[in-house]
């Protein structure tokens, strides 16, 4: 999302097909030529700080985040929610304000999107998403360079969903009207994705249908995408665990879909519970690519919030 003329990455919904496009194909572009010596001039970035803000745990995140800033030249400034009390101790906004006369960009995780959305609009600098409680747009980012690595364009191919309606379901539902493919969603009902987002789905014309049968969503899959069940900011824990028993992607399930079918989780997993060992160290998983693919997709993100790459 532009917004007078900062380059925000807040949620892909903000965006066209063709932006997302040419920021994966810049991500997967900077992959190929990491650690060559093509990469070497290539430092968008060079002389710019990047604060990283964390209110939650990250192992993913905050790497991929604070490798990919070093690699493209410039330098991360790593802060927690609890040393500066974020909302607590001023206002967003003036956080925002007292931020961006600091640093270049601001990488943030922070439950609450709405206040995700009052930093961007206060900030003078980029703002970028690292996670709310409403989406997950890097993760998904970098979910669409592995899928492509190993299955070839999205456009067309067929996705499922299983288990609990969270983040990062909302922002493959958001991928899914941008990349135009097709996303089979199987969740309990009382766990089905909101109004809001389905809603949002309906009016951008996405290939996206809701129901409640796992074996019937992930039929035929080109890829089955399953996430915790219990995330983060979540109480009730033993209910939606009851709830979510029947979404568990397992061996059996697997081999529901297309035999050449990947297995996609974002981590961190709960083996045992949403995924079994057999599935998640089987064949067909590409978590690991897709934790790498962080860096990569988010090396794009970067690159397009300075400017590198085009609108
Ligand atoms: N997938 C992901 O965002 O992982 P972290 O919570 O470890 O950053
Ligand atoms: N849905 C999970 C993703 C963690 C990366 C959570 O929000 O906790």
């Amino acid at each position: 999302m532009t917004a007078n003329g900062i380059r925000h990455f807040l949620d892909l919904s903000d965006f066209s097909g063709a932006t997302l496009r040419d920021i994966v194909d810049a991500g997967a572009a900077m992959k190929a030529r990491r650690r060559t010596p093509a990469d070497a001039g290539d430092k968008p970035l060079a002389g710019k700080f990047v604060a990283m803000v964390f209110e939650q745990p990250s192992l993913r995140t905050r790497m991929s985040f604070d490798v990919g800033i070093r690699e493209l030249g410039g330098e991360p400034v790593m802060v927690t929610g609890k040393e500066i009390e974020l909302g607590e101790r001023e206002a967003i906004a003036d956080t925002a304000r007292v931020l961006s006369r600091f640093v270049d960009a601001i990488m943030i995780r922070m439950l609450k999107h709405d206040a995700l959305l009052e930093l961007a609009k206060y900030a003078t600098v980029p703002v970028i998403n690292g996670l709310t409680k409403k989406s997950h747009p890097c993760q998904v980012m970098a979910d669409l360079l592995t899928f492509e690595e190993h299955k070839g364009p999205i456009r067309g191919r067929t996705v499922a969903w299983t288990g609990d309606s969270n983040n990062v379901l909302a922002s493959w539902i958001e991928a899914a009207a941008r990349f135009d493919f097709r996303l089979r969603v199987a969740t309990p009902p009382e766990l089905a994705p909101g109004a809001a987002i389905v809603d949002w789905a309906k009016r951008e014309g996405a290939d996206v249908s809701l129901g409640h049968d796992a074996e019937e969503a992930v039929s035929g899959a080109d890829a089955v995408v399953t996430d915790s069940w219990v995330s983060m900011g979540d109480g009730d824990g033993e209910r939606r665990h009851n709830l979510l028993k029947p979404f568990q992607v397992d061996e059996r399930l697997m081999g529901l879909a297309a035999p050449d079918a990947i297995f996609m989780h974002c981590l961190p997993a709960h083996r045992g519970e949403e995924v079994t060992d057999a599935v998640i160290d089987g064949p067909q998983s590409v978590v690991f690519d897709e934790a790498e693919n962080r860096l990569h997709a988010q090396k794009g993100v970067l690159a397009w919030c300075f400017g590198a790459v085009s609108a």
